[in-house]
């Protein structure tokens, strides 16, 4: 049976009845296919499953959509009860901050204000401070974040590393729509051409990848993405593509990467990733 709390005291009541090993999925509700995956993959790796449901006002900028940012509780139940949550915690704002906007934040460092910190002022001071309340709040020994944010998932970690946050941060892989778009909630703002646009993303990165696996070097890799991704998208507006390590780090060396996109199709920003294998200057290596 899932369980559904909207406050603190009765989320903290509710935890502490389960015994064993506790996973938290954090959310913003809206959910998806993508979503219901990282909710069974963490329902298999511990004995119970909490689900957080709140739309994070303090990650969004003035100008995004927080207004419209779709809010479809009943449906996302449903989802949790399927992939066999335990319990949802869905608190209100002022549940989650009882005296407004918080004045001390999580400071995400560097990265933070890099790749969607650059364009989204903010957002990870936003998110990091959301997931260390919500990780107080829920208390798991286990948490888990998607790949799909890929920088929001290596900010979490190191978080959890730099303030010896007691939890296990795992990250599951990006889950696509058969052609290859990676699954958002804010997929549903495209119209069908902007749907068909949105591809140049996965289009561009898996061109990217492939070239990798062909022996191509950083700069060639890096042009193949940009011309597919231009031949796939003509109408779509690149923010960044890039290459890094896998820690978000620039200029990787030969061996295991990652290629990152953010665009606008439209109004709505997408972003995707994808992990990439980099040859050397002999050309490919073993991964
Ligand atoms: P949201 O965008 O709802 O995503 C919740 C979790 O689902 C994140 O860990 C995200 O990476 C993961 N996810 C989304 N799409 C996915 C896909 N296609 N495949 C695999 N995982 C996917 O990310 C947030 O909410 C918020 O920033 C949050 C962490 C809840 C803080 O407010």
């Amino acid at each position: 049976m899932t369980r559904t709390v909207h406050t603190r005291v009765d989320l903290a009541a509710a935890r502490d009845s389960l015994p064993g090993r506790v996973a938290v999925v954090m959310t913003m509700g809206a959910l998806h296919a993508g979503h219901e995956e990282l909710l069974r993959t963490a329902r298999q790796q511990a004995d119970h499953l909490i689900v957080t449901v709140f739309v994070n006002p303090l990650q969004f900028g003035p100008n995004e959509d927080f207004d419209r940012y779709p809010r479809t509780l009943d449906a996302d139940l449903e989802v949790c009860r399927r992939a066999g949550a335990d319990l949802v915690f869905a608190p209100s704002v002022t549940e989650m901050y009882p005296g407004g906007q918080p004045a001390v934040r999580v400071l995400p460092g560097t990265l933070g204000e890099e790749l969607e910190g650059a364009t989204r002022r903010g957002f990870f001071h936003g998110v990091l401070t959301v997931v260390l309340k919500l990780l107080n709040l829920v208390r798991p020994d286990l948490a888990f974040f998607g790949e799909k944010d890929y920088q929001q998932l290596t900010l979490v970690r190191r978080m959890a590393r730099d303030l010896d946050v007691p939890v296990r941060i795992v990250g599951v892989p990006t889950v696509r729509e058969p052609d290859g778009l990676a699954m958002s909630s804010r997929n549903r703002y495209l119209s069908a051409p902007e749907r068909r646009t949105a591809l140049a993303l996965s289009a561009a990165l898996r061109a990217g990848a492939a070239a990798a696996a062909g022996g191509l070097d950083n700069e060639a890799v890096l042009a193949t993405a940009h011309r597919v991704f231009a031949e796939t998208g003509p109408d779509a507006r690149l923010d960044y593509l890039v290459l890094t390590d896998p820690d978000l780090e620039p200029g990787p060396p030969p061996g295991p990467a990652r290629l990152l996109v953010a665009a606008w199709v439209g109004r709505t920003r997408l972003i995707d990733n994808m992990p990439i294998h980099l040859a050397g200057p002999d050309g490919p290596v073993n991964p």
